[in-house]
């Protein structure tokens, strides 16, 4: 038993959770998601999957994202990213519903499944549909072999290593890298996408390693004291608009998985319409707030909450004073391109339902009720 459990002590290699160590691997994951695939210098992307299927992709009528939980959210921001860069149609669908209606599918549309195990049963039975229907079917996957990633006509491996935590952190970032690489090269192809932007975004999307290093430096010990501060709470709303707003989804997520505490995601400017009625001065509000195109829209739903006693909890940018100065505690990531803000801004939420989770003392690993990977209905 003693073997088992120092074992159990290398694998975690140094750290008291899987969870934990899988967050704090991201640098390097990620970087692993775009290496070989993300040229700086030649400013290229290289993507064998993409290649196989591009005409379909680019003469495609709509593309499809299936897949569930935080792959699904991963999706939510994909859809977003390649509606702005490639200017293709895309739906996102919880695999669970589009596998029991009746969708409209056609050998014109481009159906991508995200999955981490790839043997998630909702997802894979959803692709085998669309593909009687005569849909290509691209498989984001990281499990390399699986269901998923065998049935796909292409495909791409997000090569973030062996996920353990049941909670996704590292495979979600993995991800988004991936689904940016594939919306920029789409879109460089279509010609959607002007080579400044294209270049800029490549640019921001290849300092996202460093950037997450830094966030993961310099954030840990502030998030754990907000963390001391909340762990108590009864319920969470998370707030973002635009591209942060599947990250507020994933805020939440993570939060009620890890913590068991109730926890909500919304549009920031839908919380007028129905969440904005339970803020009161117990009631901590995490805005994902971070620079963008309409900054000045969020700054003022937290200046709302904050009218209303809410504790605002805000991600901000570096540099910006203004959403830091409205909230009751801050966490900081680095400035950079509004649609490559979300990969940075979800690593302190991450991290505060962490330790939120141990602050309850429960088994973040392992929570209660979840599987890693779920294989039947
Ligand atoms: C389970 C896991 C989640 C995961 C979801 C989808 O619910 O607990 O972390 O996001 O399945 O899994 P997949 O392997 O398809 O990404």
């Amino acid at each position: 038993q003693k073997l088992d459990i120092e074992l159990a002590a290398i694998e975690k290699g140094g750290y008291d959770h899987f969870m934990l160590k899988e967050i704090f691997e991201q640098p390097q994951t990620i970087f692993d998601s775009l290496r070989g695939r993300l040229d700086a210098e030649q400013q290229t992307i290289t993507l064998s999957g993409v290649d196989k299927i591009k005409d379909k992709l680019i003469a495609a009528n709509r593309i499809i994202i299936v897949a569930c939980g935080t792959s699904w959210h991963a999706g939510l921001l994909a859809e977003y990213v390649i509606e702005e860069l490639c200017r293709i149609n895309v739906e996102v669908e919880y695999a669970s519903e589009f596998r029991y209606r009746n969708p409209i599918i056609t050998d014109k549309d481009v159906i991508i499944a995200i999955s981490q195990s790839g043997e998630t049963a909702d997802t894979l039975v959803a692709i085998e549909n669309a593909k009687k229907q005569g849909a290509t079917i691209f498989g984001l996957v990281n499990v390399v072999g699986s269901s998923i990633a065998r049935l796909s006509d292409a495909g791409a491996y997000t090569h973030a290593g062996p996920e353990i935590g049941v909670a996704s952190t590292k495979a979600f970032t993995a991800q988004l890298a991936l689904l940016y690489l594939i919306a920029l090269k789409v879109g460089l192809e279509k010609q959607t996408i002007d080579s400044t932007l294209f270049n800029k975004l490549l640019g921001d999307l290849a300092k996202v390693p460093q950037y997450v290093h830094e966030i993961l430096e310099e954030q840990d010990s502030v998030i754990k004291e907000i963390a001391d501060k909340y762990s108590d709470a009864r319920d969470f709303l998370y707030l973002g608009r635009g591209y942060n707003f599947p990250i507020a989804l994933e805020g939440a997520l993570k939060l009620k998985e890890i913590s068991y505490i109730h926890a909500e995601g919304y549009p920031a400017a839908e919380m007028k319409h129905g969440p904005i009625a339970l803020v009161d001065e117990q009631l901590p509000v995490v805005f994902v707030a971070t620079k963008d195109n309409y900054h000045e829209k969020i700054v003022s739903n937290i200046q709302e909450i904050k009218a209303r006693k809410g504790r605002v909890i805000a991600v901000v940018s570096q540099g910006d004073n203004v959403a830091a100065s409205l909230a009751d505690d801050v966490m900081v990531v680095p400035q950079v391109h509004e649609i490559i803000a979300p990969i940075l801004s979800v690593i302190p939420l991450q991290l505060l339902s962490y330790y939120i989770g141990i602050n309850r003392g429960l088994d973040v690993d392992k929570p209660r009720n979840l599987a890693k990977s779920v294989t039947v209905e």
